[in-house]
């Protein structure tokens, strides 16, 4: 459970967690202390009602672009469009008081050049009221986190496997199994943070890499599908939920199963309409009393 409580000051002398405190969301700066501390917790939120019941257990809410796949079923994240993420991040953001919401920048909205991702990071920042973005890719991106990050953009990195450069990796499969590949993912994840991002993703790597990397960078790393050595972790919540089943990656754990659960009300709800027992009395206007 993680909730940030600021006292209002202003004439209430209320205490940090007195009468008059305010809800607080946890900030950029807090966050970045958090390396080598208790770990972060974050997980993915897409909606308002999810946002509601996640906030105040977790640090972080991610509205990551795995929307795409969860909400809308494409096969991969790459349809995924600006105006997409912007309703997404919006409605996570009314629907939360104390976790940070870092909103994910979509394939297409960031790659072509440092203005063309302040352009869209800006859009994101004004249109859902965030704390951050997040953007994929490694030394080749840092020029761009460093031009967000002097503008005042609060950008969250994400190395290692990268789902928006599916086509060029061939798959989702974890990286960093060779020398080469895992040297490049260090440099990467170095390289985003010497850029300025307040910290990373790393994703789908070997645990002696994320171990590695964790120790190297000087900005908290949050591992999925990486170690627990890192400073924190990020799932899915629908993975953790079991309310998407297209695939569960080896390093997904399931702590509910509320796919089964919806399609056990559902099929009682089908049963009690066909059987004209819904609506009950209870559930009409001036219910007509039934005699004998
Ligand atoms: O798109 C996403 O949901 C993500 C996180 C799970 C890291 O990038």
């Amino acid at each position: 459970m993680s909730v940030h409580v600021s006292g209002t000051g202003a004439g209430t002398g209320a205490g940090a967690s007195g009468e008059g405190a305010v809800l607080k969301r946890l900030s950029i700066p807090e966050f970045s202390a958090r390396k080598g501390q208790e770990p972060l917790v974050c997980l993915t939120a897409y909606t308002f009602p999810m946002a509601q019941r996640l906030d105040g257990h977790v640090d972080l809410l991610m509205v990551g672009d795995s929307l795409g796949m969860v909400l809308y079923g494409f096969d991969t994240t790459l349809p995924v469009t600006l105006d997409m993420m912007i309703q997404h991040g919006a409605a996570v953001c009314r629907g939360s008081k104390t976790a940070m919401v870092v909103v994910d920048m979509p394939f297409g909205a960031y790659q072509e050049s440092p203005e063309q991702a302040f352009r869209s990071a800006a859009r994101i920042m004004k249109e859902t009221g965030c704390q951050a973005v997040k953007l994929e890719g490694g030394r080749e991106m840092a020029e761009t986190v460093s031009f967000l990050v002097r503008r005042g953009i609060p950008v969250m990195g994400h190395v290692g496997l990268t789902p928006q450069s599916v086509n060029t990796l061939g798959g989702y499969r974890a990286r960093g199994r060779g020398d080469q590949e895992a040297a490049g993912i260090m440099a990467d994840a170095i390289a985003i943070a010497e850029a300025g991002a307040f910290s990373v993703v790393l994703e789908g790597v070997m645990e002696q890499i994320a171990q590695a990397v964790t120790a190297r960078v000087s900005v908290p790393v949050i591992g999925i599908g990486a170690s627990a050595a890192c400073d924190g972790q990020v799932l899915v919540a629908e993975d953790i939920l079991g309310l998407f089943s297209a695939f569960k990656p080896r390093f997904v754990k399931r702590y509910a199963e509320l796919g089964n659960d919806i399609e056990e009300a559902a099929e009682r709800y089908a049963r009690e309409v066909r059987a004209r027992s819904f609506p009950g009395p209870d559930n009409v206007f001036g219910a007509i009393k039934k005699h004998g």
